[in-house]
């Protein structure tokens, strides 16, 4: 069921799918009919999803759990895993993450007199190897990474940079949210220590939909930094004890009574993912983004391309750069073409396995030669909002 026309946002806000309208409808029809009653059912809802979760990111069911949004489980984690010292008490990030990681990460610093260090970018789209390497210092406590960067696409090698950081005893957590649902993940057996994401881009849940978290398993012996009675062992919380019993596996990171509409999304979205695998995916998706760096190359090389081109090292989208990207993505949008523009010069396009084809690609590419062989795209005006 995709809006009209052509949509490369997926990467953005992914499109309703029947099995997810369908769920949400049957948890709607259950809270009509029984009210408070379906309760029974749907207290363990999140935790029923583990296991489909789980496959996606690579962890064992007890080591994820659906709750919150990234920037609310980032909080709650940075809660439980920051524990600074004199000598160790800055945080790590990079100067090309999604703005709400480090806006977190600097409360954090700042509430312990630490400071957040930030990854250089040499060329303002992508990290270097050496450049990570040299930041994860023994002075880092906790280092946050994207998995996949939010603007340029590019995959940054979690495995490696997690044991070059655990080498220096920082813990080591990620943001998956460009990489969950597009990309395969090991986190169990990469001994990541903690990751969140969300599930309203490649995992088709919908707007707003429930974030996610990884804690590793040899963590789940520590205390939630913000507890909160739905991360209480399931089996003692209705005795409403005055003593927080935490749940002993990454629920217990759970805060507050989830929206089981919301996770109702979830819960269709990802029975679509139990029918394929994730390795078929990316395969799938690699070929796509290929395609279109190739047509892109050729028919538009007055839009670089500023993703990587190396396989391993792009993820989901592809980024072409253009002065007036934003009145070129207004263009498009009129035309029912759904780009995703980033500010200040960026077109991403997400050619989504699930749903996205070659044809709508060419179309796309040519749409854009058309627009810029003419100039109509210059009527736009760079006043409206592109979100
Ligand atoms: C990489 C990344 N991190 C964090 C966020 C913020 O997510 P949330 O609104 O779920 O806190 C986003 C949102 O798109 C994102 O792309």
């Amino acid at each position: 069921m995709l809006p009209r026309g052509i949509y490369l946002d997926g990467n953005s806000l992914g499109p309703l799918s029947y099995a997810a309208q369908s769920a949400i409808e049957r948890r709607l029809k259950q809270w009509q009919y029984k009210g408070v009653a379906a309760w029974d059912e749907w207290f363990e809802l999140a935790e029923r999803l583990n296991p489909a979760l789980a496959k996606l990111i690579g962890a064992k069911p007890n080591e994820v759990i659906t709750t919150g949004s990234i920037t609310s489980n980032l909080h709650a984690l940075l809660a439980t895993f920051y524990k600074p010292t004199e000598k160790r008490k800055n945080l790590l990030a990079t100067s090309l993450d999604f703005p709400s990681d480090l806006y977190a990460l600097r409360a954090w610093a700042d509430r312990y007199g630490g400071k957040l260090n930030l990854i250089p970018s040499q060329d303002g789209h992508t990290l270097e190897p050496h450049d990570i390497e040299a930041a994860l210092t023994e002075d880092i406590a906790v280092a946050v990474l994207p998995t996949v960067l939010y603007r340029s696409g590019q995959v940054l090698d979690w495995a490696a940079i997690t044991q070059l950081g655990q080498s220096k005893s920082i813990i080591m957590g990620w943001d998956a949210a460009h990489s969950i649902g597009a990309l395969p993940h090991q986190f169990h057996q990469e001994a990541i220590d903690f990751a969140v994401w969300c599930t309203y881009k490649y995992l088709n849940a919908g707007p707003g939909a429930p974030g996610g978290l990884f804690i590793h398993e040899r963590h789940h012996h520590l205390k939630p930094g913000l507890p909160g009675w739905w991360g209480n062992d399931k089996a003692s919380q209705f005795e409403m004890a005055a003593e927080f019993r935490p749940a002993n596996h990454a629920g217990a990171h759970q805060i507050s009574t989830p929206s089981i509409l919301a996770l109702a999304g979830l819960e269709g979205s990802l029975a679509i993912f139990e029918e394929l695998t994730i390795e078929a995916i990316r395969e799938r998706s690699l070929k796509l983004t290929d395609y279109l760096i190739g047509l892109a190359d050729t028919i538009l090389p007055d839009m670089p391309v500023r993703s990587p081109r190396g396989r391993a090292q792009r993820g989901g989208h592809v980024v072409l750069e253009h002065p007036e990207a934003k009145l070129l993505s207004l263009a498009l949008r009129s035309k029912h073409i759904i780009p995703d523009y980033r500010e200040p010069n960026l077109l991403r396009l997400a050619p989504v396995a699930l749903y996205n084809t070659e044809t709508e690609l060419d179309q796309t590419v040519q749409t854009l030669r058309e627009l810029l062989n003419n100039g109509s795209y210059k009527a736009f005006s760079v006043n409206q909002k592109v979100s």
